[in-house]
């Protein structure tokens, strides 16, 4: 299916980027109330990157991903789960029942939507007072490393920004008059990563790739070069899971 934001040449790399924080998952799961046996509708699933941690928790998952490399990667890495099943599909238009789900997802797919169909299309999948949950893995940009990577990222595209993924979604969600105030949650982690993984990773960053185009490459030798000289194999990257969860106000 295709979609604005095409994830074809990404999906090769996209197996190697960071998990959520844990914590950050368990505050979503225990703030909607939701337990083992519980179904959830994942949109935007894709790598599984969100879909393994709900399953790990005794979800059933029903995963939407309109994106057919994306859905071949999600599929192979949760395939050791009984209780999931994948779909062609997307935020604003699923093809999954209405009046389901307990809790719908967006693993850093919220942004990729059409916000506020995405969200009238939410309402119609919940149940009664079921959950909407968006989170979003953010590098912690103060860590000098990182703040060094940005630098490099802007020296090179000076207008480079991360757009709706880095904003606060609450009044994106008070805008749908669909569900109650909207509430955030966040936890942190930090990844040691192995240094040539994650500069490899920066190969299917989609803000980067869509801001960059053709420069891309040219950028991702530039970080290479940067924390190679600064770190050794083995790099420390600290990341701040950050989202909100609403309730369907009916
Ligand atoms: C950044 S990836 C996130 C993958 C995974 N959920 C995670 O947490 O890592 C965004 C995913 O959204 C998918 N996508 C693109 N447009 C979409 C749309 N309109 N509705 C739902 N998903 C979409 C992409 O194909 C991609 O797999």
């Amino acid at each position: 299916m295709k979609t604005e934001w095409d994830y074809t040449e990404l999906a090769r790399t996209y197996a190697s980027r960071p998990d959520y924080a844990p914590s950050a998952i368990d505050a979503l799961v225990a703030r909607a109330g939701v337990k083992a046996g519980d179904r959830v509708c994942d949109i935007g699933a894709g790598s599984a990157h969100l879909t393994i941690p709900l399953l790990e928790r005794g979800l059933i998952v029903d995963a939407v991903e309109p994106n057919d490399e994306m859905r071949k990667l999600g599929m192979s890495r949760s395939q050791r789960f009984g209780q999931v099943q994948w779909f062609e599909g997307a935020g604003e238009a699923t093809g999954r029942p209405g009046d389901t789900y307990a809790l719908v997802t967006f693993g850093s797919s919220f942004n990729v939507t059409d916000r506020p169909r995405a969200l009238k299309e939410t309402a119609r999948l919940l149940r009664p007072r079921g959950w909407f949950a968006c989170l979003w893995n953010h590098r912690d940009l103060d860590d000098p490393l990182q703040t060094g990577v940005e630098d490099l990222i802007r020296s090179m595209v000076p207008e480079y920004g991360y757009g709706t993924r880095r904003e606060d979604q609450t009044e994106a969600i008070a805008a749908s008059g669909l569900f109650d105030p909207a509430l955030p949650f966040e936890g942190r982690v930090v990844h040691r990563v192995d240094r040539e993984t994650w500069i490899e990773a920066w190969r299917s960053h989609a803000t980067l790739a869509r801001q960059a185009a053709s420069r891309t490459s040219e950028i991702v030798d530039a970080i290479a070069a940067y924390v190679r000289a600064k770190s050794g194999t083995e790099m420390p990257v600290p990341y701040v899971t950050r989202g909100w969860l609403a309730r369907r106000r009916f």
